[in-house]
């Protein structure tokens, strides 16, 4: 098994929606349509990421920034890959990414049922911010 890493590209999308909707701990919702991924990936070249086997995504990243944090979503790796340090190495790829262009830090969701989910994040030092609750609101609507 050779597992290689590169941009996510449009044309990944198919293979990466199969992998998210297998993977418990991904929240998927109207933003993640054909047509929302294509906006997110045009807004946001090349600091998003797959790994693949053999041409198959085995895993995600979505990593993006509106110009001063930056926001992660989709980490998945498929079931048979996991505990292999893919979800490591296409994380370290989206930072890189993110600090190439000048973005320090970044947030990220995690479902508090999703405990796999809980323990990468503890795994790689990332900071439980136990003081914030997050709040979510329509544009639409006012
Ligand atoms: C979370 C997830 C992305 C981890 O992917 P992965 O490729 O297996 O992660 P890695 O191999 O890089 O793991 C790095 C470290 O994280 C920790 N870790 C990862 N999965 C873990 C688990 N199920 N239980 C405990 N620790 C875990 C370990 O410390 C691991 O290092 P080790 O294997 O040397 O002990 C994967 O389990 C997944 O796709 N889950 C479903 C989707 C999801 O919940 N994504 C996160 C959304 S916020």
């Amino acid at each position: 098994m050779t597992i290689n890493y590169r941009v996510f590209g449009y044309e990944d999308y198919a293979q990466a929606r199969a992998l998210w909707e297998r993977a418990s701990g991904v929240g998927l919702s109207d933003a993640d349509s054909p047509e929302g991924i294509r906006t997110y990936l045009e807004r946001n070249p090349g600091t998003s990421f797959v790994a693949t086997d053999a041409r198959i995504v085995v895993g995600t990243v979505l990593c993006g920034h509106d110009g001063r944090r930056g926001l992660i979503h989709h980490l998945a790796t498929a079931d048979s890959y996991r505990r292999r340090g893919i979800a490591t190495v296409l994380l370290q790829s989206g930072l890189r990414a993110l600090r190439a262009r000048g973005i320090d830090k970044c947030h990220l969701f995690v479902f508090r049922a999703n405990a796999e989910g809980t323990a990468f994040w503890r795994a790689v030092a990332a900071e439980e911010r136990t003081e914030l609750a997050l709040f979510s609101l329509p544009t639409k609507g006012d």
